[in-house]
């Protein structure tokens, strides 16, 4: 992972970045961290990056060209597909630990930090591909947001923690905080630790920590707990016996994303397929026997297939056939048809594969 941070603070990210877990990374080579001045791309001889604002107002506003300039010069360095460029703005989508997830599997991330007033919004029309902030707070300026995001994308890159399960089993995951955690010595202040603890029962141990996990989630963060819950809800819905086991996935031509367009949930989804040796079957025709003439011509039983589908009609010819359905509305605005494993966003996919990596 390749991190270009630019910046009216340079020195900021570096000092901020080059300790701990992430400067081993650094060293080892596995994540790399190159911070850009972006005065260092303006043509004015005071190294001005900043003008007034056009209709008044306090503060200053950073200028377009230098930020452009910037901009250029580090996805020209930058080998393969251009990278995204993400602004840390208050405005923007909230940095979760799904997004954190996401933005590790790229190879290269390039933050633009503002200051003062923002950015003239014509640079960012032409750069930005994601806006993120990581809260409903406004602070002086946008190196800290780019250091509190690289370091949750961090520990997510293969190898940068050294025990990798470690970021596997924790807080987020599956929706639900992390267990309590106890160390010598055994009694501390009267309070002994959990007796099963020590009982060296792994069995045992495990469904203790699930169970405190649960419990925690459900009383710190109700609306974690409550997509945990839904989300058990679906795996129980498509988990079914042994013989309805999902053994092909027909998806919709139409929510394949073209060309080289980078979708997360499609990369994902379909690293789940290979993973599991699954077929994938395009559904190219419309109406209501789409799905059963693929099934027909694939010698298929219909318990044993998934549909993606990301139509009204598709959703209905899908629950016309009784198949196991999930239903991505292309246009958000659509209803949900009842009966079906459904997600609203795609976004939300993403947690969905999770669930379904469980089918097979
Ligand atoms: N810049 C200023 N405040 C911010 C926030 N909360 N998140 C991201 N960038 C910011």
């Amino acid at each position: 992972m390749n991190y270009h941070v630019l910046t009216l603070f340079p020195e900021m990210i570096e000092q901020g970045l080059h300790t701990s877990i992430l400067g081993r990374a650094m060293e080892k080579g596995i994540i790399s961290l190159k911070a850009v001045d972006i005065r260092d791309y303006t043509e004015d001889k005071h190294r001005k990056a900043d003008d007034y604002p056009y209709g008044g107002g306090a503060g200053m506003v950073m200028q377009a060209e230098p930020v452009f300039r910037a901009c250029q010069a580090v996805q020209g360095s930058i080998k393969g597909k251009k990278a995204r460029v993400i602004y840390t703005t208050p405005q923007g989508r909230v940095f979760d630990q799904m997004l954190a997830e996401e933005l590790s599997r790229e190879e290269d991330l390039i933050f633009l930090c503002g200051h003062y007033e923002g950015i003239d919004e014509r640079v960012l029309e032409e750069v930005v591909t994601d806006y993120v902030s990581i809260g409903d707070y406004v602070l002086t300026g946008g190196e800290l947001p780019a250091m509190v995001m690289i370091d949750a994308i961090s520990r997510l890159v293969p190898k940068v923690l050294s025990n990798e399960a470690s970021a596997e089993f924790e807080t987020f995951h599956d929706n639900l905080l992390e267990y309590p955690q106890y160390s010598r010595p055994e009694v501390w202040n009267g309070k002994p630790v959990p007796k099963v603890l020590l009982s060296g029962n792994h069995d045992r141990i495990e469904d203790w920590r699930r169970e405190q996990s649960i419990l925690r989630t459900k009383l710190h963060r109700p609306d974690l707990y409550e997509e945990y819950q839904k989300n058990q809800e679906i795996a129980k819905k498509i988990k079914k016996p042994a013989k309805n086991r999902l053994k092909t996935i027909i998806i919709d031509k139409a929510l394949a994303p073209e060309g080289d367009f980078q979708s997360p949930w499609w990369n994902e989804f379909q690293e789940f397929i290979q993973e599991r040796g699954l077929p994938l079957i395009f559904a190219a025709e419309t109406g209501i026997e789409r799905y059963r003439r693929i099934i027909q011509e694939e010698k298929l039983k219909r318990q044993e297939v998934l549909v993606f589908t990301g139509t009204v009609e598709g959703a209905l010819a899908a629950r016309e056939d009784k198949l196991r359905t999930i239903y991505l509305p292309i246009d958000e605005e659509e209803q949900e048809p009842k009966g079906l494993i459904y997600y609203r966003k795609i976004s939300d996919l993403l947690e969905g594969i999770s669930v379904l990596r469980s089918l097979t």
